[in-house]
């Protein structure tokens, strides 16, 4: 029985987190054994180089190299190593960020983004990535209701976000075996029916 990798995604404000908690409990329950993870971070280097990513102004080609490094990182630190013992790995985001932020949000081209995935991670992809799809009016208005200062991301105007969550949604068109979209706005309990349906198959 081997492992098997999980990502999640979404623009700010899709509710990617709470689905995450309640992802990882439910593999568990099932009796996998899951190492849960963020990108960029999941690593002490990756964490420092996650609080330049959120809050350091930078060139966009910067942030790309710096994803990228983390990312680096955390492949060889963790991704791989979990996999290889046989565990789950669900990890929020991953590459389809870096597609969807630097490259549909800041424009960095994807012939640039695809080079780096090539060389990060070779032809390791995740075996099932979670697009949580939601309208960025509507994401806007959950973020308006956190209390907690917004990062760099996350402060960016409603066509930045626009630009990304088509960037997810061309990417999804593209890859549907592997890229599955769940709508957001749907009920937590039709959300769970629908995460549980998908990883079963998985
Ligand atoms: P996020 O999961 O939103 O963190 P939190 O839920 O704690 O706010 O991730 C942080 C930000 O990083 C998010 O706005 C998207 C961005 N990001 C990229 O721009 N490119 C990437 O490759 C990754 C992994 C994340």
């Amino acid at each position: 029985m081997g492992g098997r990798f999980i990502t999640l995604e979404g623009v700010d404000g899709a509710g990617k987190s709470t689905h995450l908690t309640w992802l990882v409990k439910q593999l568990r329950s099932r009796g996998h054994r899951v190492a849960q993870t963020r990108e960029p971070g999941g690593t002490p280097l990756g964490e420092k180089l996650r609080e330049l990513l959120l809050g350091e102004p930078m060139h966009l080609e910067t942030e790309a190299l710096l994803m990228f490094a983390a990312r680096r990182e955390h492949l060889e630190r963790v991704i791989k190593p979990s996999l290889a013992r046989g565990d789950w790995v669900v990890c929020d985001r991953f590459t389809d960020a870096s597609f969807a932020y630097q490259g549909g949000g800041r424009g960095l081209s994807t012939e640039k983004l695809g080079i780096l995935e090539t060389w990060v991670q070779g032809d390791l992809q995740p075996d099932l990535t979670l697009l949580f799809d939601v309208p960025i009016d509507i994401a806007a208005q959950r973020m308006a209701g956190a209390d907690r200062q917004l990062d760099r991301f996350e402060q960016e105007h409603a066509d930045f976000h626009q630009r990304v969550r088509a960037a997810y949604l061309a990417r999804a068109a593209r890859m549907p075996e592997r890229v599955k979209v769940i709508d957001s706005r749907q009920s937590l309990e039709d959300i769970h029916k629908q995460l549980e349906l998908i990883t079963s198959s998985v």
